[in-house]
């Protein structure tokens, strides 16, 4: 079988992090032409560094792109559960090669035309960086294949009630994805909580001698120190959730609404509101929600991931 191209677009970021290296463990199945970060969970300089280290540090020469610094045009608010730098007390070697010579919306643009058609598009973070690709490139919207996100929630929120902090930090961006009309699947907040990282897996790769493990363990560790700090008990891994419905898309069951994203009332920006009752009749659902997962089988996988490292 012939590997799924990708583009990852992410705001590292703890859980982005954890995306990451499960995209860099699974070479074997995609095609990871470029990887773009954007502000999100700290500011651009940080997530970008983040990005381009953990790409590096496992051996992955795709370009890395520089993206938004800002969302459209509302104020950036960083995460501050992720840390100054984003990945909390964790540090990475610096990458010895440069950023990608192209900006984030040159660069997804760039790959989605050398995939010719079957583009992949992974997004962890605010969508900034491919609204503006679709803004600069109309013609993109009929170049990628699938725009998988993590970010939204059919219900519920963790930056407001309401709202989950992709869709909260750049709604109109959010907004301009899924009204281009490129087939998307939402795996929202409301999905992702329902993995929240058992012991066993976290001792599971605590075993493990390589380094993707050990990275990943740092990782977890901080998020679990983090949130004790925050009165949780729990972390969470959304991204990596997204990336696995690439891969192994039976991990979560989904079932098309018409969505569309609150931008005009601070009570509820970032909502992804969809039409669960089908009143909206002149609209077409236009994307995939997750609405459930096997929460079992999403573990096993990230453990076998891991595993397969091994010397
Ligand atoms: C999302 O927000 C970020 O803090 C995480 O990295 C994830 O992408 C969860 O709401
Ligand atoms: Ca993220």
């Amino acid at each position: 079988m012939s590997r799924i191209p990708v583009h990852i677009d992410v705001d590292t970021g703890t859980d982005d992090a954890i995306a990451l290296l499960c995209a860099l463990m699974s070479e074997d199945k995609i095609d990871i032409l470029s990887f773009s970060a954007v502000a999100g969970n700290a500011p651009l300089d940080c997530t970008t560094k983040n990005t381009l280290d953990i790409a590096d540090m496992m051996g992955n020469k795709a370009p890395v792109a520089i993206g938004a610094a800002e969302p459209l045009i509302r104020d950036l608010r960083v995460a501050i559960s992720h840390g100054k730098t984003g990945l909390g007390n964790v540090v990475i070697p610096s990458a010895t090669r440069p950023f990608s010579e192209l900006s984030a919306y040159d660069q997804i643009y760039e790959s989605a035309c050398k995939a010719d058609g079957e583009l992949i598009y992974l997004g962890t973070g605010p969508q900034t960086n491919l609204a503006l690709a679709l803004k600069v490139h109309p013609d993109l919207k009929d170049k990628i294949k699938r725009v998988v996100l993590m970010g939204g929630s059919l219900i519920g929120g963790n930056t407001t009630q309401t709202s989950e902090f992709n869709a909260y930090v750049d709604p109109e961006a959010m907004k301009i994805v899924m009204r281009s009309g490129i087939p998307t699947t939402m795996v929202g907040l409301d999905v992702t909580l329902q993995t929240e990282l058992p012991v066993w897996v976290i001792e599971e790769l605590r075993k493990l001698d390589n380094k993707y493990a050990k990275l990943a363990v740092q990782v977890m560790d901080f998020m679990l120190i983090r949130n004790k700090e925050y009165g949780f008990d729990v972390a969470n891994i959304h991204d990596a959730l997204a990336f696995c419905a690439i891969v192994y898309p039976e991990v979560i069951k989904t079932k098309k609404y018409f969505i569309d994203v609150a931008t005009a009332e601070e009570m509820v920006r970032g909502m992804t509101v969809a039409d669960f009752r089908d009143v909206i009749t002149d609209k077409e659902p236009n994307v995939d929600c997750a609405e459930e997962v096997d929460v079992q089988g999403f573990w096993n996988w990230m453990v076998d991931l891991f595993k397969s490292k091994e010397a």
